[in-house]
Formats: structure tokens, sequence, C-alpha cells
């Protein structure tokens, strides 16, 4: 059966039809009446053997779970991934990047970061773009943003970096991101911050509609072929539609008048046919490059340049269904940076590292337990066969007398025969050194990108930068982190400190005697040469 029809099939069988028929309670047993309670006489109280509102109330009550610590707000559909050719088959044993006859059938969720469910689509913020592919080999899931770098280098710093972002704690305000205290006082304190910051405050950030947004992985990834031979891997994804921004006026109008603009545009454009594309491709980095760059390529602030190691196209996406139901889908989906498969690998970037425990954990809370897999859109259409039992919200009936391994009595023993790539094997990258809590010297160059970002920018783009930080660092009531923010800006150029630092009433900053750029970055001519297939 065709990848599509098997998970069509499998979400056919979760689904139920709102149906004019006879009321009954969850057990069944139909019920006559649902309006009023069953109380002692005329006005008297309502009894407690009410089965009937007792369930209807309690299950009322149930009907929350907690919202993403993160991307809280976001909007789902379905499509497929299907690639060009069998080019990246040198790279990679994933069929589902390889083999132009495999259509992998995908579900898609894009999301603001810091805004709650119920917060405007129209922000200054990241956009998430996560992509679950069900593909023959199991999940992959490529959870994603729609910008290339993060704002931190490793993930411990997460917690601290949320809660700085999210309303201040003790009166919720704002809800909108950005304009405030906390957030900019830990820009101020973390340079690391400011490539991705002139990223935020762009016009990147502020996405005309899902269809017309990139999307990046971020990370440096790793694909191995079938012989087990790796290669440094970022991937993108390229809008059919271009890429387009609201300008930030509009963006505040429309948060008043259409909070959902960004989630209609989607489900109109697949209601109404027209269905939102994106060509995958990759920057590939070989092994023996690693330390070819003037920057860190486990450094989730960085990019690759393009112009030194170029896109190469994959395969394309279509998404074509909107779900049936957002909570069943779109809310219970979970994404998860370490469902990765045969053919696809980890990097040690410690930005990644930390995602590969936090998405499954916040999981375990957020849908109630362990069995979220069994879920309908996380069910892979791979077979599952393993020893995991029981739980909360457990959905299978296993058979049979065992369910450890090994045992002598059948049934319980699932083979693990077999070789890579047919089985996941990690990939074997020799690791050495002492423990040590201490960034490497080689994630030290905060501005140098910052600066490249800067000077590829038009004079319009420049103008709205600007008038972005002048906006939000104007709302600081703390002067002295407007001056702290626009001290780091002259690490990145002179010239827009002193633009940003006009108009919001700090002094302007003296030039800095050597640009500080820390680690030097080679002139792009002296990068690497692209990786040919
Ligand atoms: C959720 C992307 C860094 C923890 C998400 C989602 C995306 C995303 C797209 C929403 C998934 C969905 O639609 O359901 C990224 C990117 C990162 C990054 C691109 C950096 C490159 C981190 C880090 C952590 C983290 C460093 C923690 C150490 C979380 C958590 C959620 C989340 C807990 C909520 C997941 C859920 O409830 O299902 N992230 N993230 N993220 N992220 Fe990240």
């Amino acid at each position: 059966m065709a990848l599509r029809d098997e998970k069509d099939r499998q979400l056919d069988s979760a689904r139920v039809d709102s149906v004019d028929t006879h009321l009954t309670s969850q057990q069944g047993v139909r019920v006559d009446h649902t309006d009023d309670s069953l109380t002692a006489g005329d006005r008297g109280p309502t009894l407690l053997e009410d089965f009937h509102t007792r369930e209807k109330i309690t299950h009322f009550d149930h009907e929350r779970i907690p919202e993403r610590v993160v991307h809280a707000r976001g909007a789902g559909a379905y499509g497929h991934f299907q690639p060009y050719d069998g080019w990246l088959a040198e790279f990679t044993a994933a069929q589902f990047l390889t083999d132009p006859d495999i259509s992998t059938p995908v579900f898609v969720r894009f999301s603001t970061v810091a805004g709650s469910r119920g917060s405007a689509d129209t922000v200054r913020d990241v956009r998430g773009f996560a992509t679950k592919f069900y593909t023959r080999q199991g999940n992959y899931d490529l959870v994603g943003n729609n910008m290339p770098v993060f704002f931190i280098q490793d993930g411990i710093k997460f917690p601290d970096f949320v809660h700085a972002v999210k309303p201040e704690p003790h009166n919720d305000i704002p809800q909108a991101q950005s304009a405030h205290d906390t957030l900019w006082d830990f820009v101020a304190l973390q340079p690391e911050t400011m490539h991705m910051m002139m990223w935020l405050m762009s016009d990147r950030a502020l996405p005309r509609s899902y269809r017309m947004m990139q999307g990046f992985g971020v990370h440096t990834f790793r694909l191995v072929n079938a012989h087990g031979a790796g290669t440094f891997v970022k991937f993108h994804w390229k809008p059919v539609l271009g890429t387009h921004s609201l300008v930030w006026d509009e963006t505040q109008k429309i948060a008043g008048k259409d909070p959902d603009f960004n989630r209609r545009d989607l489900w109109e454009a697949i209601e109404t046919g027209n269905f939102p594309e994106w060509e995958l491709g990759v920057q590939l980095v070989p092994e023996a490059d690693e330390h070819r760059f003037g920057f860190d390529l486990l450094d989730a602030t960085k990019i690759i340049p393009e112009e030194a190691v170029p896109v190469r196209p994959v395969g394309r996406m279509v998404l074509d269904r909107n779900p049936d139901n957002f909570f069943a889908e779109t809310e219970q989906v979970a994404f998860h940076t370490a469902n990765i498969v045969p053919g696809i690998d980890f990097t040690n970037d410690p930005l990644l590292q930390a995602r590969n425990f936090s998405y499954l954990d916040t999981q375990l809370l957020r849908l109630g337990g362990p069995n979220f897999a069994h879920i309908p859109v996380n069910r892979p259409v791979a077979p599952v066969h393993n020893n995991q039992r029981d739980g909360f919200q457990q959905h299978q009936i296993h058979r049979g007398r065992t369910s450890y391994f090994k045992n002598s009595l059948g049934g319980g023993c699932p083979a693990v025969s077999g070789d890579f790539p047919e089985v996941f094997a990690h990939y074997q990258e020799k690791v050495e050194g002492t423990k040590i809590r201490r960034r490497s010297m080689s994630f030290k160059d905060f501005y140098s990108q910052a600066t490249l970002f800067w000077n590829s920018m038009s004079e319009t783009e420049k103008d709205h930068i600007v008038a972005a930080f002048r906006f939000e660092l104007g709302k600081v009531d703390h002067i002295e982190i407007r001056a702290a923010v626009v001290d780091q800006l002259n690490h990145v150029d002179h010239e827009l400190a002193i633009l940003v630092a006009k108009g919001i009433g700090v002094p302007a900053p003296e030039q800095e005697a050597i640009p500080n750029h820390g680690h030097s970055s080679p002139a792009l001519s002296q990068l690497t040469a692209p990786v040919t297939g």
C-alpha cells in the first residue's frame, strides 16, 4: 500500500463523524435529556446519583491540556514530500530523501514562539516550521524555524532565555514579543544573541503568510550514507511563492482586526485548492572541512554563507489537506529533534543536544504520559514492535505472556538482527576529552555574522531594522539596558548603533578602536568549496 494511503487509513480508523442520532453517555447508555440535572423535587439540590450530569461536567472540566511551553500558537496541515531524483543517495541512506518514486506523507505545524495559544498571529516573532515525515523507516521530524540561526548556543540557557522572552512573571505583561525590559536585559548580557536579534528586528519576523516563509533546520546535522560515511548538512525549505513580509504598521492593525490572519490564510488556501509548496534544499560540508570555516559548524548562531556552500535542491513538499480537528491533530502533534531515521544523525551542537532531551520530556507532561505515539497524528506508518507496555492512555491490547527481551517462550523477542541502513546505527564519531563546563573558544565570535547580515540589507530593509530597534528599545524602562544594547550594536555596526541611539534617548557610542569580532572570520572566498555530488 502506498505510504500516503497507509497514513490516510490510519487516520480514517480514528475519525468519528458527528451524527444526529440517539444521545448516549460515554458508556453508550441512551439518555433521555441533557438540559436539566436530576434534582430532589422541583427546586431541590442536584443528586449525586445523576451520573449523566457528573460525567458531562467532568469531561468538560478536563478538556484543556497544558499549552506548549513555547510555540503554543500554531496551525498545521497534511501533505506529502517527494525527492526530485536520487543524487543525495551518495550522502544519505534515508530513502525518503533519495527515492524519487516514494511520496512520503507529512504533517507540518507552523507557529509563533512567545505568545500563548490565544495570542495574535502577526506579532514580531520567530516562526516555527516543524515537519513530521511518516517514512517507511520510521518518523523523521525536522523541527525548524523561519530563521537560519538561534538566540543562544547552548540549550542550558534556554529556560533563562524563555523566561526573559515570555511576559513578565508578576503581571503577565507584555503578551507581544520583544518590547520589554527582561528580553533586552538578557540580550545586553548575552552577546551571542546579536545575530539572531538582527533577524528578529528585520522584516523576516513579520511573515505575510506561512505559505511565503522559508524554513531552516538551523543546526548542522549529519547525513550518513549506506557505507556509514558522514557529511555535515544544513536543511533549507524555500517557498515556491517566494518569501514575503508584512510591514510593521500592517501587522499591528491586523493583530487587532484579525488575530487569526496567518492561520486563516493557510486554511483558506488549502480549502480552495491553492496548495502551498516548498523546495527542500541542503548545504553539504565534507567532514574533512569541519574546521575550514571562520566559525564553528556546531554553533547554531551561525549560518554557512550560501556563497561558500550553495543550497542544492532535493525535493518538493506540498500541503494539500487541512486537519479534521484542531485539537486532535494540530494540538496533539508531538515533534522531537531526536526522531531520526537511518541516514540522518546528530552532531555535537550543544543546542541540539539539549533539544534532544527537552521535547520528549515536555510531551510526557503535555500529552499525559508515555503513550502519545499512539495518537493518530503521531503514529508512524512503519510497523512498531517493542516491549514497551502499560502507562497512562494505553490504547493497544498487547497479547501474550512475554514482554521482556530476551526470552525463550516466544512472542516478546522482536528481531534485532540486520545491519545499517535497514536498522538504525548511531554514527561512529570519535569522542574524547576531559569533562568541562565551559564554552569552546571556537564559539566566541558573536558579531561578525550579525555584521554580515546588516551589510546584506537594502536601504529600505535597514530603515525597517532601525525602526524596529527604536520601537522595541523605546519601550524599555531602564535607560541602562537601552544603552547596553546600543553598546552591543556598536560591535555589529557603528552607524547602526548611532541611528538606534538617536531614536531612544541614549548617547551615541564612540567608534570601536578595533572591531570586537573575537574569533577571526576568513573572507568568503577562503571558505571551503561546495561538495559536488
Ligand atoms: C517547540 C523549534 C530550540 C524546547 C518547538 C517548536 C519548534 C521549535 C518549531 C514547535 C513544534 C510544534 O509545532 O509542535 C526550535 C528551534 C530551536 C529550538 C529551531 C533552535 C535551533 C529549543 C531549545 C529547547 C527547546 C534549545 C530546550 C532546551 C522546546 C520545547 C517545545 C518546543 C519544550 C515545546 C514542544 C511541545 O510541547 O511539543 N521548538 N526550538 N527548543 N521547543 Fe524548540
